[in-house]
């Protein structure tokens, strides 16, 4: 992170907080406020604050931009920081936020019991509200490379030349690693990434879709990719991405063993917030059935509470059983994770 970006100019603060309030017409409301830094961008999460307020009188201030620089504004607002609460995607970066001293424990009954455990954190200093699975696609028309029913599998030398990641630097990348570090250990891990490291058909390069694409065009054979790129390349309006889509087959992995690792979209409760009530108030909000359909729907995720359907783009991608490993463990590992890396020469 750039020392530039670190010093927000306050004009561009007063801007966006006057721009986004959710509904004008709360102005006259005593229900208060709520000063919401997200690194979400969705339609759908506009809705989901418009209701909230409609609801509840409360208003929500928009603060967006990516994860490290919000943390970065929390941490260097310091006590007068007006954020309440931070919402982002993956364990890892909610884990930076925890490191960064900027989480307050949240405690809330109805979070408790709508969460199942492994989506909260064990202090309570964030909650998982969706969540995505990390599956690996491989090419239809090629038929299925065996052996493949597991990310293990991925580092069997019969895939030889065959698989396609993106870099070792990629935050998911690093809590897929955490996981298989809780999982296995280090040695286990370390074993396995040298094998899939091995097995790449190209030096890691590009985002998930850019993997997706490659396995369609038959540049590499299987791939590594978070569901929801498959779900928007299969709901895509351009032909070509849906071509892309239907060209390639998921596989959920480790249906036989720990389950598909699966990561979050959270929020995490800001220390020094000024509404903390109104804060675990939307909190509560977004575990209910409507705005867990569209806070999940954003981005093509499953809802975080159980019994709640997904969109149909993503019920397309099939069932499976997730592991059910506590994502703070994906926090808590990323730094072995990323020795890991290193050490098997994971670009
Ligand atoms: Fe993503």
């Amino acid at each position: 992170m750039r020392l530039a970006s670190l010093i927000a100019p306050p004009l561009l603060i007063l801007a966006t907080l006057t721009s986004c309030t959710s509904d004008e017409s709360s102005e006259s409301s005593n229900a208060g406020e709520l000063n919401l830094y997200s690194s979400r961008h969705y339609d759908t999460d506009l809705a989901l604050y418009k209701n909230f307020t409609e609801a509840t009188g409360i208003k929500i201030n928009l603060i967006e931009a990516g994860a490290d620089e919000l943390i970065e504004r929390i941490q260097s607002e310091g006590a007068a920081s007006p954020a309440d609460l931070l919402i982002t995607v993956d364990a890892g970066r909610l884990w930076r936020a925890e490191q960064a001293g900027i989480f307050q424990p949240i405690d809330s009954q109805i979070l408790n019991e709508r969460l199942p455990e492994h989506m909260r954190h064990p202090e309570g200093l964030w909650v998982g509200l969706s969540k995505r699975a990390r599956v690996i696609v491989y090419n239809t028309a090629a038929g299925l490379p065996e052996p493949l029913s597991d990310y293990a599998d991925l580092a069997n030398p019969a895939h030889r030349g065959k698989v396609c990641i993106r870099s070792s630097g990629n935050i998911y990348n690093i809590s897929l690693m955490a996981s298989i570090v809780s999982r296995n250990g280090e040695a286990v891990a370390e074993e396995w990434a040298s094998g899939v490291v091995s097995n790449f058909a190209r030096t890691p390069q590009s985002n998930d879709t850019g993997q997706i694409r490659a396995v369609a065009s038959g540049e590499c054979q299987i791939a590594i990719a978070n569901t929801y790129y498959l779900a928007r390349l299969a709901a895509s309006d351009d032909p070509a991405d849906r071509a892309v889509a239907s060209a390639v087959t998921i596989l959920f992995p480790g249906q036989g063993s720990n389950g598909t690792h699966v990561n979050i979209s959270g929020a995490g409760l800001v220390s020094t917030a000024p509404n903390a009530e109104n804060a675990v108030k939307f909190l509560e909000y977004l575990t209910s059935e409507p705005a867990q359909l569209l806070f999940a729907n954003g981005n093509n995720e499953y809802p975080a509470v159980p019994g709640v359907a997904a969109s149909s783009a993503v019920v397309a991608l099939g069932d499976f059983n997730e592991d059910t490993l506590n994502a703070s463990e994906l926090g808590i590992n990323q730094s072995a994770a990323m020795m890991v890396f290193d050490r098997a020469g994971w670009k």
